[in-house]
C-alpha cells in the first residue's frame, strides 16, 4: 500500500513515520511504501535524514521516496495525506501580527488570524484536489492542512467524500477526560459535536452510564486536567460541557489577547526560529538528526499554548495533556479502518448529511463518525444547544465566505473579480464573531494582502 504526504517535509512527519513503523500487522493494509512531497527540498533532506535514522535495524520498514513533483507524487497512491503549511511560519507570523496590531486575536486557526490563513490556503487545497481528482482519483484523502473545517469543506467540493479531515484536539480533550473520572479512555464513548477548533463534549459515557455530572461536580479532577484549568471549574459548571481548548480563545478572548500581545513572540515567531535551527541541523548530513527532532518535538510541545495557560495562572503541561493521541495515531487508525474494513469510531470532519440538526448537509462538521472500507459516515449527534449551534452556524457562514473569495479570486482573470472576491474576504473576516468592526476587517485584509495576485 502507496501513502503519499502532501507537506512531507514537514515537522510532524516523523510522528507519521513511527506510526507506520510501529504498525507491525500482515502486509495486506500496511502502508509499505511512502512517497514524501514537499515544494522545499532542504526541507525533504532534513526529514528523509530523520526518518533514515528511525528505520534503523526495521526490516519492515516502509521504503521513502521524496520529490518535489505533485503528480508524480500523487500517481498509484492508495492514501494521500495532505499537510502543507502555504507561505510557512512566516505566513503564520504574519497571521497573528496583523490582527494583533489591530487590537484583535491573532492566531493560527481562530479568528481573523484563521481566515487570513484559509484565504491563502484555499487555493492551493483546491488545486491538489484537482491533481488528485485527474491523476488518483481512487485515493483517500486524509487533510491535516489548516484551518482543517475550512480546507476540508472545500476539498470536498472537487474530491466529495473521499476527503477526511482530522484534528487531534478533540480526541485529546476525551481521553482527558476519561482519565479524570478514573475510566479506560479506550473503554468509553464520547458525545462530541462541533466544527474543527469549535466543539464540546458532552457526554462521556462508561459502561453505558455518563460519567461528565460527576466529572462536573469534582473539582479537583475537572481542574486536573488541560482544559479543566484553561475553563475553571465554575464556567465548566455552568456550561455543562467540556468545550475543545480553542474555545478559550471565545470564552476568555480578552484575556488571551491580552496575554498573546504582552509575549516576546508569536507561536509563529517563536517556532520561525525554532524550527529554522532544527532544519540547519538536521539537514547538515550529520548524524543525530533524530536526536534534534526529539528534542525540538518536546519543546514544541511543551510550549503549546503557552499564552492561554500564562493567561489562566501560568500552569505547565503534565505528561497527562500530552497524551492525547497525537495526528499520527488518529490519521493511521482512520487509514487502517479502511483498508483493511476494520470498523472503528473516530472524531473526523466529515459532511454533515443529517448528523447535526440545524446544519445544512454538505456542512464539513467534526463529530464521531464509524468508518470502515465504504469511509466515514457521522453518527447521530442529536439536537445541540442554542449557544452552540448559534457559533457553529455563524462560523459555517464564514468559512464558507472564506472558500467563496478563494473560489472567485482562483478560478478568474486578473481584474475582473476583484471586487466579489474582496466582498467575500471582507465577510469572512467581519463576520467572524473575535473581528469587532468592519473597519478593522477591511485594515486587516488590506495589511495582508490575502487577495494579491502572485
Ligand atoms: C493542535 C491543533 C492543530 C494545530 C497545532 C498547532 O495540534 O489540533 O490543528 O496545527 O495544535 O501546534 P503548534 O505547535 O504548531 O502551535
Ligand atoms: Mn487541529
Amino acid at each position: 500500500m502507496r501513502l503519499t504526504v502532501l507537506g512531507g517535509g514537514g515537522f510532524r512527519m516523523p510522528l507519521v513515520y513511527r506510526a507506520l513503523l510501529e504498525d507491525t500487522g500482515d502486509e495486506a493494509g500496511r502502508c509499505t511504501e511512502l512517497v514524501l512531497y514537499d515544494t522545499d527540498p532542504g526541507r525533504l533532506d532534513a526529514i528523509r535524514a530523520v526518518l533514515a535514522e528511525q528505520a534503523e535495524g526495521r526490516p519492515t520498514a516502509p521504503a521513502v521516496r521524496a520529490t518535489t513533483d505533485l503528480d508524480e507524487a500523487l500517481r498509484g497512491a492508495d492514501f494521500v495525506f495532505s499537510a502543507i503549511r502555504v507561505g510557512g511560519l512566516e505566513g503564520r507570523a504574519r497571521d497573528e501580527r496583523i490582527p494583533l496590531g489591530e487590537g484583535v486575536l491573532g492566531q493560527e486557526t481562530v479568528g481573523a488570524g484563521g481566515v487570513l490563513y484559509g484565504l491563502r490556503t484555499l487555493p492551493v487545497a483546491l488545486r491538489i484536489a484537482e491533481r488528485i481528482a485527474t491523476v488518483a482519483p481512487d485515493a483517500w484523502v486524509i487533510n491535516f492542512t489548516n484551518p482543517a473545517g475550512m480546507v476540508t469543506e472545500a476539498m470536498q467540493r472537487v474530491l466529495g467524500d473521499r476527503v477526511i479531515g482530522i484534528c487531534d484536539s478533540p480526541v485529546g480533550l476525551c481521553r482527558r477526560a476519561a482519565r479524570a473520572v478514573g475510566a479506560d479512555p479506550d473503554r468509553a464513548t464520547y458525545d462530541y459535536v462541533g466544527l474543527n477548533h469549535l466543539g464540546w463534549l458532552r457526554r462521556v459515557v462508561v459502561n453505558g452510564r455518563d460519567r461528565l455530572p460527576e466529572l462536573l461536580g469534582d473539582t479537583a479532577a475537572l481542574e486536573s486536567f488541560e482544559e479543566g484549568k484553561l475553563f475553571g471549574a465554575e464556567w465548566l459548571r455552568a456550561l455543562g460541557a467540556l468545550p475543545n481548548e480553542y474555545l478559550h480563545y471565545y470564552y476568555f478572548n480578552r484575556e488571551a489577547v491580552a496575554s498573546i500581545r504582552q509575549a516576546p513572540a508569536t507561536r509563529g515567531e517563536f517556532l520561525r526560529e525554532q524550527q529554522a535551527r532544527f532544519y540547519a541541523t538536521a539537514g547538515s548530513g550529520a548524524a543525530g538528526a533524530l536526536q534534534a527532532w526529539e528534542r525540538t518535538r518536546l519543546e514544541r510541545e511543551a510550549t503549546y499554548m503557552a499564552e492561554s495557560r500564562e493567561a489562566t495562572g501560568g500552569w505547565e503541561r503534565d505528561s497527562c495533556d500530552l497524551d492525547g493521541g497525537g495526528y499520527d495515531r488518529i490519521a493511521l487508525a482512520l487509514m487502517r479502518a479502511i483498508a483493511r474494513d476494520e470498523r472503528a469510531t473516530l472524531i473526523l470532519n466529515v459532511r454533515n448529511r443529517t448528523a447535526v440538526p440545524g446544519l445544512d448537509e454538505d456542512a464539513v462538521v467534526e463529530v464521531p463518525a464509524v468508518v470502515d472500507a465504504g469511509g466515514a459516515r457521522p453518527l447521530a449527534a442529536g439536537a445541540v444547544a442554542p449557544d452552540q449551534l448559534g457559533l457553529m452556524l455563524t462560523l459555517k457562514a464564514v468559512e464558507r465566505a472564506a472558500i467563496e473569495a478563494a473560489t472567485t479570486a482562483a478560478g478568474t482573470e486578473a481584474g475582473t473579480d476583484s471586487g466579489i472576491a474582496r466582498g467575500a474576504a471582507l465577510r469572512a473576516l467581519a463576520l467572524h464573531p473575535l473581528v469587532d468592526s468592519v473597519k478593522v476587517a477591511g485594515r486587516i485584509l488590506d495589511a495582508s494582502g490575502a487577495l494579491d495576485r502572485p
